[in-house]
């Protein structure tokens, strides 16, 4: 089978190139990526020489590019990670959230369309987040069915891509199906994220910024939990179809960071009364969604998956992987990273 992953260099695409490229050799794979600021080729170093495995940079709102591509390869499987992927900066900076999210995804729909509408021996797997939901209050769980109801512009663009695939299901018979996951943590994320940075300011002792009081709710999954559920649902799940993947793992921002303190401490043997003093309460995120939480309910019973990994021991071996790869870190810590810190967290804490 002939594979296209889209965004494949960035955190959850190079998560789940090194867990499949490996153990399906008879499977082709190519990684088609923009390599923006959140890819990173050495999260891809144990695969890159494969004969299973290639890349091709291409910008998926090019639709040249990504017709080529397609003429390159005949996928008989895409599976769509590539996004902006930034709620944060989606709000300093929303016009390329609409171009790769919505445009990138409807180049790729209308490549598959022309090449193999109603073959249902292809597909197209649509990455998405539960952040289309909007927010929920203190009770409640996201449903398959719970209407949409973003807040962002990251998570409208998401919408948007979302109701373009499944609409091209039900006009063109395109053979889709569609994920929306809660918040991954793990190996190789880019450091804007909340874990990977709470860690990484925690080993330099800079401030740890926590929006608001820090007690909106996220659901956390271990990222290759979120590959394991995604390669499942395209194995059997049913054409057309969405499932809700989540951790089962609701937890205040605050009480994250507190446990990233002590985790923290813990490996590195030094006192956690000295990270903890690092918080800092810094103003919120317009727009900040209170609470996320799944009902994972449909793809546990149709298609049999359920998370691995608890948050213990998935935020250990998190913290383990950013202590042994400096290089991957100081590789991403570079000019423009250090220019994103100025913009989103000047104004938050002065
Ligand atoms: P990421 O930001 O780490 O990586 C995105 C990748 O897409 C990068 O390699 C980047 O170079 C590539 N890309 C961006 N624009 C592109 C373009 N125009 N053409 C080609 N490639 C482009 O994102 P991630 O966290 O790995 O998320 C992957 C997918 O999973 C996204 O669709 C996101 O919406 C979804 N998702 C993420 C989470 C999460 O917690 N990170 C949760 C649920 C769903
Ligand atoms: P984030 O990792 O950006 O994911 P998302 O916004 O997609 O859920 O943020 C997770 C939570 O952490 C969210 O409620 C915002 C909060 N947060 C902070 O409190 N401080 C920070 O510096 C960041 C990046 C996020």
């Amino acid at each position: 089978m002939k594979v296209i992953v889209t965004g494949g260099a960035g955190f959850i695409g190079a998560n789940f190139l090194n867990q499949l490229v490996p153990a399906l050799p008879e499977h082709h794979f190519v990684n088609v990526d923009k390599l923006t600021y959140a890819a990173n080729l050495g999260s891809l170093q144990a695969i890159d020489s494969l004969p299973n495995y290639d890349l091709r940079r291409v910008d998926i709102t090019d639709r040249d590019a990504v017709d080529a591509v397609f003429e390159e390869f005949d996928p008989d499987l895409v599976v769509h990670f590539a996004a902006e992927s930034h709620v944060d900066r989606s709000i300093l900076g929303p016009r390329e959230f609409i171009r790769t999210n919505i445009e990138g995804t409807f180049n790729l729909l209308e490549a598959c369309r022309s090449r193999w509408s109603r073959d249902d021996s292809r597909l197209f797997h649509h990455v998405s987040t539960d952040e289309v939901y909007g927010s929920l209050g203190d009770t409640g769980l996201f449903e398959e069915t719970t209407a949409y109801d973003p807040s962002s512009p990251y998570s409208a663009s998401k919408a948007a891509s979302d109701h373009i695939v499944r609409a091209y299901h039900r006009t063109y018979g395109l053979p889709i199906k569609i994920t929306n996951c809660s918040n991954n943590y793990g190996p190789m994320q880019f450091p804007e994220k909340l874990i990977p940075l709470m860690i990484l300011n925690a080993l330099e002792r800079k401030a740890l910024p926590i929006y608001g009081q820090g007690l909106n709710v996220r659901d956390w999954l271990y990222v290759t939990d979120h590959c394991d559920a995604i390669w499942t649902v395209i194995q059997k799940g049913s054409v057309g179809r969405t499932y809700n993947i989540g951790g089962n793992n609701e937890m205040r921002n605050i009480d994250v960071v507190d446990t990233l303190c002590k985790i923290v401490a813990e490996e590195t043997g030094v006192d956690p009364g000295e990270l903890l003093g690092l918080k800092q309460f810094v103003t919120d995120r317009p727009g900040h969604d209170l609470r996320y939480a799944i009902d994972a309910t449909r793809i546990k019973e149709e298609c049999g998956w359920e998370p691995k990994e608890t948050f213990d021991t998935g935020i250990r071996k998190t913290v383990q992987w950013y202590l042994s790869n400096q290089d991957w870190v100081s590789d991403v810590r570079s000019g423009d990273y250090r220019k994103w810190m100025d913009l989103n967290y000047g104004d938050r804490t002065g």
